[in-house]
């Protein structure tokens, strides 16, 4: 008998436990009523007189060794439960986190749309400066010196000089561009002009110092003022629904002639009146023209061979017009409880 204790010495000792079915098992072979220390027991009632001292210390160290192990096995199986649990935090019954991953800005939404539209129609696109002379501005563009035109544009000027083409301020429209890619591209030119103008007015839900816009330019030969209708009509139905009519209102602009304001018919009530349109069906979203002579001599083209077509509309007016948005203030505030509205959008 002393034999198989010795053996079993061996084993209880090997014994490895991961898991709690393991530890289970490793208690009812050994420990359980019904396990192999019991019958041990059972047996050493038929040991001889003379050995059951020395087999009963033997037996009784086998039982406490197996009374040991099962002890550590229980504490460090719960040790590494706590670490899983607590150390690493993770439950893996909960939710995922939200991952936000950004939203594109609605105006970068507006200009993306409006490139697309024209980039199908042949149209490249431009980069002009911001801070600029009075020349690109407004002298090259047929505002003559002192006009109440300029007025229009409320100014911010950053250097005043001798003479007033060469006073540097901040763009009041992409105009400029208009006249800078002319100087250094011959016809055929068919660009659009983006970016941010400004224009010292109070900041208000209508209004603000700076926005941004986009302006189109074509210039070859024939190019007629049908061109222009047929162009931004075809602009009007892609961007806002394509049942949307327009009509053209004469207007002025001193580098366009003859010129028209481009009215859409209201999206939202399809006509019947609503507050977007303040109830006359129509919404004013461009402003428009034949290029004036004046500016293709400027620009150094000859307008006997040439004529041109221009528009120009605020980016922030069609994204107010397209999402419903009621006040401008919103687009340079960067609430991102405005700005997630537009995940996936
Ligand atoms: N530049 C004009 C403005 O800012 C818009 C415009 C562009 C009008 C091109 C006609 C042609 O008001």
């Amino acid at each position: 008998m002393l034999d198989k204790i010795q053996a079993l010495f061996d084993e209880v000792n090997s014994v490895a436990v991961s898991s709690k079915d393991d530890l289970e098992k490793f208690r009812i072979k050994y420990i359980s009523r019904k396990g192999i220390l019991n019958d041990l027991f059972e047996e050493f009632k038929t040991v001889a007189n003379d050995q059951k001292r020395a087999v009963g210390q033997e037996l009784n160290k086998l039982k406490n060794l197996a009374e040991l192990q099962l002890k550590s096995f229980t504490e460090a199986l719960e040790q590494g439960a706590d670490e899983s649990n607590n150390s690493r935090g993770l439950d893996l019954t909960l939710p995922v986190a939200p991952n936000f991953a950004g939203t594109i800005h609605p105006l970068t939404l507006t200009r993306q749309r409006v490139l697309e539209i024209f980039a199908r129609m042949g149209f490249s696109h431009e980069d002009g400066p911001e801070v600029e002379t009075d020349w690109y501005n407004f002298t090259a563009l047929n505002f003559p010196e002192d006009h109440p035109a300029r007025e229009m544009q409320d100014t911010f000027f950053v250097e005043k000089k001798d003479v007033q083409k060469d006073d540097v301020l901040l763009r009041t429209h992409t105009s400029n561009v208009q006249v800078r890619l002319m100087e250094h591209k011959k016809p055929p030119i068919r660009s659009l002009m983006i970016g941010r103008v400004y224009r010292n007015e109070a900041i208000s839900a209508r209004a603000h110092c700076q926005f941004h816009q986009i302006e189109g330019l074509y210039v070859d030969k024939k190019v007629s003022f049908k061109d222009l209708k047929d162009t931004l009509y075809h602009f009007a139905k892609e961007m806002f629904d394509k049942d949307t009519k327009i009509r053209l209102r004469p207007s002025y602009f001193p580098f366009t002639e003859p010129s028209a304001e481009i009215d859409i018919s209201c999206f939202i009530c399809k006509g019947s009146g609503c507050n977007i349109c303040k109830h006359s069906g129509w919404v004013e979203i461009a402003g428009s023209g034949m290029v004036d002579p004046n500016v293709l001599i400027n620009s150094g083209i000859d307008p006997e061979e040439y004529t041109g077509f221009a528009f120009g509309m605020g980016i922030e007016r069609i994204t107010m017009l397209r999402y419903g948005i009621k006040d401008l203030r919103l687009f340079f505030e960067n609430d991102v409880r405005f700005l997630r509205q537009f995940e996936g959008a």
